[in-house]
């Protein structure tokens, strides 16, 4: 099995931020906004941070997160009493608040009336949170999603300002130098959020904004020479952003005791593998096995059209294949690498918070190519696990690595298997890479690819009847798809203009032979997913 050992991270030798978590969908906003204001923070569930933990970690500030219970239930989590004792700095959000008064003698009231979504408050008083922000008396948006409100405050606190539904919307104690707000600052719709947490941190906590990039890049550098020492290291290529940055460090890191691995399964878009090669092997010279696999996976996929099969069958046999090829990397060394390198980011390491318990469904067993063999005897090498995929992006600008490259959109481990529903065959596969190249082209062309999140083409197994000349034509159906979302947990369908989708619909029609009929999918998710499969 592959160990667990070490974060190789070397974040918590700048000045940090800890962000107590109480469930809130929005607490990975907090962690975001705060690391763009060049502060580290590490979010941590509130019941898993026991007193020394929190102690050793001396953060320059705390910040208690929202919620979705009520502080007012039999059982609703605290705040570990210790953060009150440290003597730094507290910001309370939303539930974070009403934890906060609640244990500081205060009172929170089950609400009469709720208030979800924008709001405004007006600014009664000045404090240090709001300065050169929020002038006195003046109408502010923020953002807001509360039940219960708070009703009389801990001694000490004074109210900064309300709106209709929270008397105390913005609270604070300015000796002790404890915030709280029943807004979220996190959320762009609170319109100034950012600045106000920015003077949090760098006014209040005193932090200066050690946290950037090229800081990380330079220390990462020195903690993998420490970690991996003379040892070799693996890591698997899928093309992607976040297992392309990875190799890139390690190589600077440790040269030749890098060897990467790259499977072309047969499934990856057109010019996609050559693309691979061409940047590692032949631009940064780093060591890449490439294996061609296509047979072997195309074989095995023959007939198969469940997608949880496909997805299974994907996954089993990229584990084989890297598994085969690690084989060959050691009789090559005469020794077997000690060390994998993985992708990992921050938000796969953040602890969720079990607050209303009950096991999520599986929608789509996902599997990452280029992901963790399970069964290898490595320990790991995880650089990026103390980043957010947008540092990630940042980091790559650090390295140098093609704009365009750093931009892609995301595209998913069993790559076009799953936007071919049902069975798939090489001649499936060739008719939608060519309708991809078209769709992609055209996105390019009318400058709207940044705006969209992803954007692709599924082959749909329905041939329909058209005429082309003077021609019947019984050829396969093309959907388009386009969303915008920030991390594709939600997603909404993109509007193009119809000029747009008659364009895109004409070209693939010409161009791609097998296809006779284009539609664009209007699906959101939920209740649609992203992928077709
Ligand atoms: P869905 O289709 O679940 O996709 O709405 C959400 C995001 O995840 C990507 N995706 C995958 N990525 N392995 C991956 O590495 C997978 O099996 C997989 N399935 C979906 C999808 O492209 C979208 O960005």
């Amino acid at each position: 099995m592959t160990k667990n050992i070490q974060a190789t991270a070397p974040s918590k030798d700048h000045e940090h931020i800890l962000i107590l978590d109480f469930g809130s969908q929005v607490t990975q906003l907090i962690a975001r906004r705060l690391r763009e204001s060049g502060v580290y923070c590490e979010v941590w569930p509130f019941n898993h941070a026991d007193d020394e933990r929190i102690k050793a970690y001396a953060p320059k500030g705390i910040i208690l997160s929202g919620g979705p219970l009520s502080v007012l239930d039999d059982n609703a989590p605290k705040a570990p009493q210790i953060v009150f004792e440290l003597g730094v700095p507290i910001f309370g959000i939303c539930y974070g608040q009403q934890t906060m008064v609640e244990q500081l003698g205060g009172n929170v009231e089950a609400e009469q009336s709720r208030e979800f979504g924008r709001a405004f408050v007006d600014v009664l008083d000045h404090s240090e949170i709001t300065t050169n922000v929020w002038d006195k008396g003046a109408h502010e948006q923020v953002w807001m999603s509360h039940g219960d409100h708070v009703a009389s405050l801990p001694e000490g606190f004074k109210v900064i300002a309300k709106s209709e539904g929270a008397p105390y919307a913005f609270i604070a104690d300015t000796e002790r130098h404890f915030y709280g707000v029943q807004f979220h600052p996190e959320v762009l719709h609170t319109l100034h959020g950012r600045e106000l947490l920015k003077n949090f941190t760098h006014e209040v906590c005193g932090c200066s904004g050690d946290w950037t990039m090229a800081a990380f890049h330079s220390e990462i550098i020195q903690r993998i020479r420490d970690q991996v020492g003379d040892e070799h290291v693996i890591c698997g290529l899928s093309g992607g952003v976040d297992s392309s940055v990875t190799a890139i460090l390690l190589h600077e890191a440790i040269g030749d005791q890098l060897t990467c691995i790259y499977v072309d399964t047969g499934l990856m878009r057109s010019g996609e593998s050559r693309q691979v090669v061409a940047m590692f092997r032949d631009h940064y010279k780093i060591k890449l096995i490439k294996e061609d696999a296509e047979e072997l996976f195309l074989g095995e996929l023959d007939g198969v059209s469940d997608p949880e099969e496909k997805r299974k069958i994907i996954g089993r046999l990229f584990i084989e294949v890297f598994d085969k090829c690690s084989e060959r990397i050691t009789e090559e060394l005469g020794k077997s690498a000690k060390f994998l390198a993985q992708g990992t980011l921050y938000p796969d390491v953040i602890e969720s918070v079990s607050i209303v318990g009950g096991e999520s469904l599986t929608i789509k067993s996902h599997h990452n190519v280029g992901g963790l063999p399970d069964n290898m005897a490595m320990d790991l090498v995880e650089p990026l696990r103390d980043l957010f995929k947008d540092e990630v992006r940042i980091l790559g600008r650090e390295l140098h690595m093609p704009e365009e490259f750093i931009r892609r959109h995301p595209f998913p481990g069993p790559g076009l298997a799953i936007r071919i529903p049902g069975a798939i065959t090489a001649e499936k596969l060739e008719i939608l890479r060519k309708a991809d190249l078209v769709y992609l082209d055209e996105i390019h062309k009318a400058g709207l690819y940044d705006t969209i999140w992803q954007a692709f083409t599924v082959l749909l197994p329905v041939r329909t009847v058209g005429v082309m000349g003077d021609s019947r034509t019984y050829d396969y159906v093309c959907g388009l798809r386009a969303v915008t979302s920030t991390d594709g947990m939600t997603a909404e369908y993109y509007p193009f203009e119809h000029k747009f989708l008659s364009r895109v619909s004409t070209r693939i029609i010409n161009e791609v032979h097998g296809i006779n009929r284009v539609v664009y999918d209007i699906t959101s998710k939920p209740p649609g997913t992203i992928e077709w499969e």
